[in-house]
C-alpha cells in the first residue's frame, strides 16, 4: 500500500503527491519545481534552502543542516531541501531569485494594465525557466 502525502510548493503554487520519507528536493524534482541545489543534493552547498511552514511535518534537522543553518534560521522554519524528509503533509515557501522576482512583479503589473485575467502565458514562461 502507498504511503503517499501532499506537499505544497509555494509561491509555484505547485501540490504533488510524494511517499513519505522522500526529501522537499526530490519532491520539487518531481514536480518540476525550480529549486537551486548546486551540488545536486549531497548537502555540501547550501543553496537548496527552503522555509517550511510550521504545521509542516519534516524528520528533525540533521548533522549536515545543523552545520549550514544558525539556530535562528531554524528556529524561522529554513531547511535544507536536499536533507529534510517529509513525514506529513508539508508546505514549502521556496525563495525566489530577486532577478526572477523582478520579472514576475513587472509581468504582474502588465498583466494589471490590460485587465488579463489569462496569465498562462507568463506563467509558463516562469515555470519553463523554473524547470532548467
Ligand atoms: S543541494 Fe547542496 S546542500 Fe542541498
Amino acid at each position: 500500500m502507498s504511503d503517499k502525502v501532499a506537499i505544497r510548493f509555494q509561491p509555484q503554487r505547485a501540490e504533488i503527491a510524494v511517499e513519505r520519507g522522500q526529501t522537499v528536493l526530490e519532491a520539487a524534482r518531481i514536480g518540476k519545481v525550480g529549486l537551486t541545489h548546486k551540488c545536486g543534493g549531497h548537502g555540501t552547498c547550501g543553496t537548496c534552502k527552503v522555509q517550511v511552514d510550521s504545521k509542516t511535518e519534516l524528520e528533525t534537522p540533521t548533522k549536515v543542516e545543523l552545520r549550514h543553518l544558525s539556530e535562528h534560521r531554524l528556529a524561522a522554519g529554513f531547511r535544507l531541501a536536499c536533507q529534510c524528509k517529509i513525514t506529513g503533509p508539508a508546505t514549502v515557501l521556496v525563495p525566489e531569485d530577486p532577478l526572477r522576482r523582478v520579472v514576475r512583479e513587472l509581468l504582474e503589473a502588465q498583466r494589471q494594465e490590460r485587465g488579463d485575467t489569462d496569465s498562462q502565458f507568463e506563467d509558463g514562461c516562469l515555470e519553463a525557466a523554473d524547470a532548467e
